[in-house]
């Protein structure tokens, strides 16, 4: 896609990204690119190539990034733990954590405060509600969190709307028709020869069928 560039901008993000990349001198590289020094010292400067809006400006944290936002606010929606436990468990993922600009963040965006817990739903039970095992497993409980944010990210891409589920899974044919979607007996070629099997023996080794007492299980010891 090409680059749209506002009115003022005289210099683009790839050339951006090259002076910021760059350790020649500032002369050296205004030549180069045909741009002033003091544009240079500007976006050496700047750790972001993205131009700074000029609009009413969208708060966002200092030292969080987008995406460590996004996990932090689908933490706390998911699990909708007090803020001190928050803290504790994300700081394992984001080591520059700290309770003030967590606190902010959720501010930022509306859930700073959790939703009443009503009827006999217990309340959520909070960490300090087990100290001893705070205290004495704090690294594995780091540790299954980072496991956790791991498998959570590889599976959950909220930009592109995906989640758990968005895709049947199509390993087999139990949940979804999976392999069934082409295996299913009715699938030929073009000239009408061939079919794609759907056997199961093409996939599965059948070690016992429609038997009342399979010797196999008796073998193995469960019957
Ligand atoms: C094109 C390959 C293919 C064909 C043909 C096929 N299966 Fe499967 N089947 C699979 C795969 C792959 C799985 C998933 C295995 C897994 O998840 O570990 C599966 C899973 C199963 C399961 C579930 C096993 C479990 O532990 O959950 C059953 C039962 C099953 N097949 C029976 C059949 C029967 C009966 C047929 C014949 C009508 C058949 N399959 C034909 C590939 C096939
Ligand atoms: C998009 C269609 C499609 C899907 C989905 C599909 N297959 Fe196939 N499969 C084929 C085609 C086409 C062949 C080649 C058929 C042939 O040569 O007879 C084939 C062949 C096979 C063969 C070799 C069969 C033989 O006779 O040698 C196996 C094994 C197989 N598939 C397993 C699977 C399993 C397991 C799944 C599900 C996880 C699966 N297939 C899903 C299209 C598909």
């Amino acid at each position: 896609m090409g680059q749209v560039l506002p009115g003022s901008a005289t210099t683009t993000a790839a050339v951006r990204r090259a002076i910021q990349h760059s350790r020649e001198s500032m002369r050296v590289l205004g030549r180069r690119h045909g741009i002033n020094p003091k544009t240079i010292a500007k976006w050496e400067k700047r750790e972001s190539t993205a131009d700074r809006r000029t609009g009413p400006t969208v708060r966002r944290s200092a030292v969080l990034s987008v995406e460590q936002e996004a996990i932090i606010v689908s933490f706390r929606k998911h699990t909708l733990l007090p803020l001190d436990d928050c803290l504790h468990a994300l700081q394992a993922t984001i080591p520059q954590l700290i309770r003030s600009s967590l606190h902010r963040c959720l501010e930022r965006h509306g859930i700073s405060r959790l939703p009443e817990v009503e009827g006999d739903k217990p309340r959520r039970k909070k960490f300090d509600t087990y100290p001893a095992i705070w205290n004495s497993q704090r690294s594995q409980i780091a540790s299954a969190a980072r496991a956790l944010f791991t498998i959570y990210s590889n599976n959950v891409f909220s930009s592109m709307n995906v989640r758990w589920g968005t895709h049947p899974n199509n390993i087999g044919h139990n949940d979804s028709p999976g392999c069934f979607r082409c295996h299913d007996g009715n699938h030929s070629s073009n000239a009408g020869g061939a079919t794609i099997t759907n056997g199961c023996s093409v996939c599965h080794n059948l070690v016992m069928s429609d038997e009342l007492h399979p010797k196999l299980l008796t073998d193995l010891g469960f019957q």
